[in-house]
């Protein structure tokens, strides 16, 4: 039957993975996991403990050391899911520009995307799950039943991502935003480790013209038609 398949949604930084993933989520009433939420939970927690230095290099050892004291998950919540890092709430502190910047380095080191593969492929178990991320339909869940790679125009995603952050306060100029988007989108393609691609199975999928409105028609038609007669 459709309850319990695993749906794969990767894509380019901002290019509205989550939000799909989200709504595809409710929609259908499967769960959804946010993976980037988990590596910026790891970056946070390497910040906090001083293990990125103030030129933005990374102690590394002193990290993987550290990772099995990282435990991450998420809270359903009336206002969402919301990231927890070691029982704390840390769903804002993880979505600011300053975390932004150094997530892509962390997410290059091998032992950490091995420690967090690993905990996405178990919360995967149950399955009827959407998880967006850049290595999901390549690296996490090969085997996932529905795959969509998502992308946009740079400055359409760092127009969105701009909008987002200076309606919740953050005080940012487009061009950071820019900036961080395209500087991301390149560690993330050239990194050694799972870098991101379109699987070979996967739909793309260009929103840079799509409302939200239209962008949730579109999914929940390849949902409906891959799983009519399941
Ligand atoms: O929301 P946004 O597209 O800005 O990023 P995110 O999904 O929160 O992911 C933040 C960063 O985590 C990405 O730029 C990647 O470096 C890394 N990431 C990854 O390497 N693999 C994943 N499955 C998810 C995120
Ligand atoms: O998860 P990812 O980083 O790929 O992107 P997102 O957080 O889902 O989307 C980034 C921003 O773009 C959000 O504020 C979305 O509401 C917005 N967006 C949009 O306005 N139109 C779209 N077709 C897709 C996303």
């Amino acid at each position: 039957n459709s309850d319990n398949l695993i749906i794969a949604i990767d894509g380019y930084s901002s290019s509205g993975k989550s939000t799909m993933a989200r709504r595809l989520a409710k929609a259908i009433g499967y769960r959804y996991i946010d993976s980037g939420a988990m590596y910026r939970a790891v970056t946070l927690y390497a910040m906090q403990h001083g293990f990125i230095a103030a030129d933005g290099s990374i102690d590394k050892a002193a990290l993987v050391s550290a990772l099995p004291e990282i435990k991450i998950d998420f809270k359903v919540t009336p206002d969402g899911q919301r990231t927890q890092l070691n029982g704390k709430d840390v769903e804002d502190e993880i979505r600011t520009l300053e975390v932004s910047a150094h997530v892509s380095p962390i997410a290059t080191i091998a032992e950490v995307r091995r420690a967090l593969v690993k905990m996405q492929r178990d919360m995967g178990e149950s399955k009827g799950i959407v998880m967006d991320g850049r290595d999901i339909g390549t690296m996490v869940f090969p085997q996932a039943e529905l795959k969509i790679f998502c992308d946009a125009s740079a400055e359409k995603r760092a127009e969105r991502r701009f909008k987002e952050l200076t309606e919740k306060g953050q005080s940012i100029t487009y061009e950071e935003v820019l900036a961080n988007v395209v500087s991301r989108d390149h560690i993330d393609e050239t990194r050694d480790e799972s870098p991101l691609r379109c699987a070979d199975d996967a739909v793309r999928l260009d929103n840079s013209e799509m409302t939200l409105e239209e962008q949730d028609r579109w999914l929940l038609d390849l949902f409906r038609r891959k799983t009519v007669g399941l």
